[in-house]
């Protein structure tokens, strides 16, 4: 601040003694040097006094985070299958207003079912929506009421009407479709490999009735996930739940924010979103590498939520942010630089850092391989910007969003008319 006022007086300075008329050039800026000298030594020793304690102070301020830097390749090239095309801007926002966030849908006897940030698990018929029941107690709205509020994210049903639900405060429940009973599978409170869950976030059920749940963090809750993606510490992990015997046991660990978790179709393996790493990782479950987990796609455009089955054999991957989709990209920059990033989390309110991301709407399909075989796009996040979990349902694509206040809505048909 001090320096734009100081430039000022010096102009004035120039200004005056211009005006007194010398006889040359030379005296004039000898005269103004002369003049100014003291002055501007003063503003430099006031502003380096100034800079000085503010590094002072940054530097003394505790880091409420250990962030870790992660290099990122370039993001891939927007060609081949991940051309831009326009089809996700011609999503439908479909029961505007009456969905908040609704993250996570399944079908169960033709209806759909979703959860929203109003901690509600909502049935929608046709156009009509009622409520099914709720996980915690509102009020609700606010980051300090979350937590008891609760937050419903991914979903799963079986075929008797049992409706799982990982809601991020509450833990893994288990309610009855039609009359919203529930009850508490893993409670937060107990301890699974020595901690307790933080931020239950996605699962996927067998058929033998064993859920895979994914615990994104063992340090950051759900509403805290602008710091959890900025951290970039590897302390997520999955949950492996037996329905038959109750028993839950630690079956992956060290994934940077563990999200989406689909089955493979004949239940072999695992797919998992590393979101702050932008990729997906592959767990075998069965054959000769059981156990053991590989990277199934790595360098997505974009940071994956949920992934779902696709009738096409593949999976839709649904991406809440994008990278190098507009131009250079700050949010990698960042992400490569830890003493910055320790800054940021020392004097930025963390959700600021939802400007590094480029407003662009995308979601991907891939093949059982990993390859990206279709992608679409919204480049001025017209319709959806976040997207958080694709959900095909008579004839139609279903877009959940952390964020909307809609359902995105798309007919099959349009994906053809890129
Ligand atoms: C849900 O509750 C209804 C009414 O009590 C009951 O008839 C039904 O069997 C329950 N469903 C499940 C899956 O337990």
């Amino acid at each position: 601040m001090d320096n734009p006022r100081q430039r000022k007086k010096g102009r004035k300075t120039v200004d005056g003694t211009k005006q007194k008329g010398s006889s040359s050039t030379k005296s004039v800026d000898g005269k103004q040097q002369a003049q100014t000298r003291s002055p501007c030594v003063q503003c430099l020793l006031m502003f380096c006094a100034v800079v000085g304690v503010l590094t002072a102070v940054i530097l003394i301020l505790p880091c409420p985070a250990d962030p870790q830097e992660y290099s990122f390749p370039d993001p891939p090239k927007l060609e081949g299958p991940l051309a831009p095309n326009t089809v996700l801007s011609r999503t439908e926002r479909f029961l505007e207003g009456k969905v908040m966030g609704p993250e996570s849908l399944v079908t169960y006897k033709g209806d759909l079912y979703t959860g929203t940030a109003d901690g509600k698990v909502l049935r929608i018929r046709g156009e009509e929506v009622t409520l099914v029941g709720r996980t915690g107690t509102p009020p609700c709205g606010t980051y300090e009421t979350e937590p008891t509020c609760g937050r419903p994210l991914g979903m799963r049903v079986d075929s008797l009407g049992n409706l799982y639900i990982a809601d991020a405060y509450l833990g893994l429940l288990k309610m009855n479709i039609s009359t919203g009973d529930h009850e508490t599978l893993i409670p937060m409170d107990v301890e699974v490999a020595g901690h307790k869950m933080m931020f239950p976030n996605d699962l996927a059920i067998d058929r033998d009735g064993v859920i895979y749940l994914s615990d994104s963090s063992l340090t950051w809750q759900r509403r805290d996930v602008f710091s959890l993606v900025m951290e970039m510490k590897p302390d997520g992990r999955v949950l492996r739940y037996d329905t038959k015997t109750k028993q839950v046991r630690q079956i992956m660990d060290g994934i940077s924010f563990s999200n989406g978790v689909e089955l493979s179709p004949d239940q072999s393996y695992l797919v998992v979103a590393e979101t702050s790493k932008a990729r997906i990782l592959k767990h075998h479950l069965r054959g000769e590498h059981a156990g053991r987990t590989e990277v199934l796609t790595d360098n997505l455009p974009g940071l994956p939520d949920n992934i779902r089955s696709s009738s096409r054999g593949g999976y839709w991957v649904a991406l809440a942010a994008t990278r190098g989709t507009k131009g250079p990209n700050l949010m990698d920059a960042i992400q490569a630089r830890a003493w910055l990033k320790r800054l940021i989390f020392k004097v930025l309110p963390m959700h600021l850092v939802l400007l590094a991301a480029p407003q662009y709407g995308l979601i991907l399909e891939i093949d059982e391989t990993g390859a990206i075989v279709a992608s679409y796009h919204d480049p001025e996040a017209k319709g959806i910007a976040s997207g958080s979990e694709i959900h095909e349902h008579e004839g139609h694509l279903y877009i959940g969003s952390y964020v909307a206040k809609f359902l995105g809505r798309l007919a099959l048909e349009e994906l053809d008319r890129l």
